[in-house]
């Protein structure tokens, strides 16, 4: 028996490697945070913390804007790491368009949130805009003519460290009436975020949406693909204009400035940029452990090969 063939097979050794090499990493690699509570988040109201942030000098006194989106826990770990490089959590506001403030510049006032992380009340991480289709220059027309904006804050505190994102969405007017809120701009501004996060033809229904609603679409930016499924929840939020900042132009004739829902995003990358990634490296880990059994098969062949010659 020639072992012609066997000693081919042999030589397509380095082919077989690259062909490996190239493979997509498996699913399996996608690593949730290790600590992600079943629900994405902790309730932080479980310990101290509030679904409503704290503004000063509101009229009456006390009045907070609702925490009414948040990015689960369960999502891709890369997302909700605070950068624009690897996917993060900034790349993957900008593939829906929100980026950072006008040039860098911060400008409106802070808001405090507490979480129940045990950080207590902190301000937010960041305030992201609108970008109007620019993401360099977009913000700077949000900042004035007004439109979609939130601030952030990441659930980190060692005490509920779930990296869990909660966002406080609304849309405010232009400067010039010093930044109110439209009329239902916290409910709409979240159906408007989640609409373009989840790529909608059509805008998100705001008043038929009910608890269990659910919305899913992909989105890119900078090579990465992110496909984003949403499922609107009650429980948190109270269905309520009382204590809600603005309540008085955000609701009215009926309508709660808060509708109560909020809407809980869960965000997987399906696509990574070639280079620059970190995914690229856990790609070539997985091309070699996936390596060994072809290396055994061809063992076993090349020793049944030289036992028949
Ligand atoms: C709100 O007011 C309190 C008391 O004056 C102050 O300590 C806190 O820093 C203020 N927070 C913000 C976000 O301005
Ligand atoms: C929040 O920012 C304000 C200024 O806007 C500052 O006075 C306050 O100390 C900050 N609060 C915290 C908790 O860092
Ligand atoms: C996307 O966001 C923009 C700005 O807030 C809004 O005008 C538009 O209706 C949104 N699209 C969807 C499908 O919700
Ligand atoms: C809400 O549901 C009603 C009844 O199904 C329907 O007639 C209406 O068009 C829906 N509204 C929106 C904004 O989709
Ligand atoms: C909302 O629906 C979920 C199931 O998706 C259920 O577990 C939860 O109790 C519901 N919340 C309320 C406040 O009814
Ligand atoms: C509420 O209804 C009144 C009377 O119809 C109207 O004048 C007012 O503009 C409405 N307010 C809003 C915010 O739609
Ligand atoms: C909130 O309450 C209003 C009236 O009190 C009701 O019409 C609406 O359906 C409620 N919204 C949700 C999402 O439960």
């Amino acid at each position: 028996m020639s072992s012609t063939p066997f000693l081919l097979l042999l030589l397509s050794w380095p082919f077989l490697l690259s062909v490996s090499a190239l493979a997509p990493p498996a699913p399996a690699l996608r690593h949730k945070r290790s600590n992600s509570p079943p629900l994405g988040f902790y309730d932080p109201r479980n310990n101290g913390g509030s679904w409503l942030t704290q503004v000063n000098d509101t009229f009456p006194a006390g009045l907070g804007e609702p925490i009414n989106v948040v990015l689960l826990a369960t999502s891709d770990s890369a997302v909700l790491v605070d950068q624009e490089n690897n996917g993060g959590l900034r790349n993957y506001f900008l593939s829906f368009g929100f980026a950072g403030e006008c040039l860098g510049q911060h400008s409106g006032s802070d808001q405090e949130a507490n979480l129940g992380d045990g950080h207590g009340y902190l301000n937010e991480t960041a305030v992201i805009r609108y970008d109007y289709g620019d993401p360099t220059l977009g913000t700077c027309k949000e900042t004035v003519e007004g439109g979609n904006h939130f601030r952030y804050w990441i659930q980190s505190g060692s005490s509920a460290d779930s990296g869990a994102v909660f966002l406080a969405v609304s849309y405010e007017l232009p400067e010039q009436f010093g930044h109110d809120i439209i009329f239902n701009g916290y409910n709409l501004a979240r159906d408007w975020l989640i609409g373009n996060a989840t790529a909608q033809s059509t805008l998100v229904p705001t008043s038929n949406l009910t608890n269990g609603t659910t919305f899913s679409g992909q989105t890119s930016y900078g090579g990465y693909v992110y496909q984003t499924s949403v499922q609107y929840v009650s429980g948190y939020l109270s269905n309520t204009s009382n204590g809600i900042n603005h309540y008085l132009s955000v609701g009215a004739n009926g309508t709660n400035a808060v509708d109560g829902l909020v809407a809980m995003m869960n965000v997987k990358i399906l696509t990574s940029p070639a280079s620059g990634s970190t995914k690229s490296s856990s790609a070539r880990l997985h091309a070699q452990s996936s390596l060994f059994p072809t290396f055994v098969v061809l063992i076993s062949m090349l020793s049944a090969a030289l036992f028949f010659a």
